[in-house]
């Protein structure tokens, strides 16, 4: 007996911790999972960010909580797991948003900076999995995992530098395939999005300098991503109508990556 999409798409009595969740597409995501019935739990280091991103989803009427921490720290990501099961009484939907960049060229990239972009692009992604897999979705034998990785994992670049981000995303992408293959036994999807130009506070200074007009012309589509446009991938990996999907990487770019490779 098949059931309506509308029940497979809805997502009411779910929960979802949301990680770099107080803005662009960590807060896109969100609101597409609330908007879809699940309860949200933000989570990124700015407390005044993170109350006026909840403030924003609950005057949509989503049931919005929100926990400040460093998601590169380990004893940060086990406060959050366990303020998020306290609050959410367990943890559905797992998104690993919270990412960083660092613009050098590779012979000049400071090793700080290659330290900081992939203890929060990958090593967090790792622990967040870890920790909300052991203490919620495994014993429950239940769980989507969704990665925000990037077509910057997809390929190389000619035209933009940025070596530990372009690493640290094809990292998450074999993370995703990796993890799905281990945890598909205790019934948890694991998948990635890799979204190509979004305008966010990351990208604002290359929005600036090459207009969006430039980047939009990059992609099939002659666009850039919107408010709307990773709404409906969430949702596909985080619902029921997702549930024969894992180890998948689903770009969200307007086509750039099908031409160009990156
Ligand atoms: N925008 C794009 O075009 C694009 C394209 C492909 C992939 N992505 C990926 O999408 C994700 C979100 O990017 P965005 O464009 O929305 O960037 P953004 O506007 O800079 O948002 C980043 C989010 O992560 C949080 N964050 C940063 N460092 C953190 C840390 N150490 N611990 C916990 N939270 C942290 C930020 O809040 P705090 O600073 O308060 O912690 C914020 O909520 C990233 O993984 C990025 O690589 C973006």
């Amino acid at each position: 007996m098949s059931t309506p999409v509308q029940t497979l798409l809805d997502l009411s009595g779910k929960t979802a911790l949301v990680t770099g969740g107080s803005r662009g597409l960590g807060l896109q995501i969100a609101e597409a999972l609330g908007e879809a019935g699940a309860k949200i739990l933000l989570t990124s280091r700015k407390a005044a960010d993170l109350e006026e991103a909840a403030a924003d989803l609950q005057a949509k009427g989503i049931d919005t909580r929100w926990v400040a921490a460093d998601a590169s720290e380990a004893t940060h990501v086990d406060k959050v797991v366990a303020e998020a099961l306290q609050r959410l009484g367990h943890i559905d939907i797992l998104v690993n948003n919270a990412g960083a960049t660092w613009g050098a060229p590779a012979e000049d990239h400071p090793i700080e900076a290659w330290d900081k972009v992939m203890n929060l692009n990958i090593r967090s992604v790792f622990l967040m999995s870890q920790a909300v897999g052991r203490a919620s979705m495994i014993p429950r034998r239940a769980g989507r995992i969704i990665n925000v990785a990037s077509i910057a994992g997809l390929s190389g670049s000619s035209r933009m530098q940025y070596i530990a981000y372009g690493t640290s995303k094809g990292a998450v992408v074999n993370f995703t395939r990796t993890l799905a293959g281990e945890w598909g036994r205790h019934g948890i999807t694991v998948n990635a999005l890799a979204p190509g130009f979004f305008p966010s506070k990351m990208t604002a200074g290359t929005l600036k300098t090459i207009g969006a007009q430039k980047l939009g012309a990059m992609s099939p589509l002659g666009r850039i991503g919107d408010d709307d446009d990773l709404k409906g991938a969430a949702l596909l990996f985080a619902s029921a109508a997702g549930k024969h999907i894992t180890g998948q990487i689903l770009a969200v770019d307007g086509g750039v990556s099908a031409v160009h490779g990156e």
